[in-house]
């Protein structure tokens, strides 16, 4: 099988007031693997995963999610890319608090046009997958860290993205959420052939992905994964 590749970047540069936060930053992450970014404080990796979203707009280089070219397009066509093609799973398993979990992993589902029925069967079945099926209906205030996050994962999964990716996502768990969460994201490439790519200060982390991008204070870049 040809190597496809979900998320590429090429020489991406990223400045906010004339301050070069990214530069020249290469990534290439096939479908079925997994690439960490790594790095102290402040280097550009939450940056660096919004410019992958699209999110935030480039000022130079290229992004392209599953060969298509997301830094050419306009705001509502890569909105659209990220609902229909990107999972983000942020660190503290942000959801919504007013809607169960279950809704919270159907929303995306919805908003991308899935019919009702559809959507809550396979955000059912995920959260099943991810071993929090009982906590569907719960209140979402109440979840513990660990089970947010795997919320998070199942929502992040719902719409069958290429790519997912994740912004420290164990940074606020304890050591044995952190391997469960772990466990369950670096399954993903195999169990739902999606590329991976996962920000986090852990190392045991960060092994356990296929490449991993280190992002440097002085130069804001180096590293090649892919
Ligand atoms: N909107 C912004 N305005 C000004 N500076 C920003 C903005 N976003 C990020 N930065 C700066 O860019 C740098 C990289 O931030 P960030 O990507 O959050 O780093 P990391 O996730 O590696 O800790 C930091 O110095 C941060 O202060
Ligand atoms: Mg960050």
């Amino acid at each position: 099988m040809p190597d496809v590749l979900a998320v590429e970047a090429r020489r991406l540069r990223y400045e906010v007031n004339d301050r070069v936060i990214l530069d020249e930053v290469e990534l290439a992450v096939s479908k079925g693997n997994s690439t960490a970014i790594v790095g102290p404080s402040g280097t550009g990796k939450t940056t660096l995963l919004m410019c992958l979203a699209g999110i935030l707009k480039v000022k130079a280089g290229i992004v392209r999610i599953d060969g298509d070219e997301l830094t050419s397009m306009k705001a509502a066509a890569r909105a659209a890319v990220r609902l229909r093609r990107i999972g983000l799973i942020y660190q503290f398993g942000e959801l919504l608090p007013e809607l169960s979990p279950i809704d919270n992993v159907a929303l995306p589902a919805l908003l991308a046009g899935v019919r009702q029925r559809s959507a809550y069967g396979r955000s059912r079945h995920l959260l099943a997958e991810l071993g929090v099926e009982t906590l569907a209906e719960a209140p979402t205030a109440a979840l513990s860290g660990g089970e947010r996050q795997r919320v998070a994962v199942a929502r992040a999964l719902v719409t069958e993205p290429t790519v997912v990716l994740a912004d420290e996502p164990t940074g606020s768990l304890d050591p044995v959420a952190t391997d469960v969460v772990a466990n369950l994201l670096f399954d993903l490439p195999k169990t739902h052939g999606c590329a991976l790519v996962v920000v986090t200060h852990n190392d045991a982390v960060a092994v356990r992905a296929d490449d991993v991008l280190r992002l440097g204070v002085k130069n804001n870049n180096v590293g090649v994964a892919g």
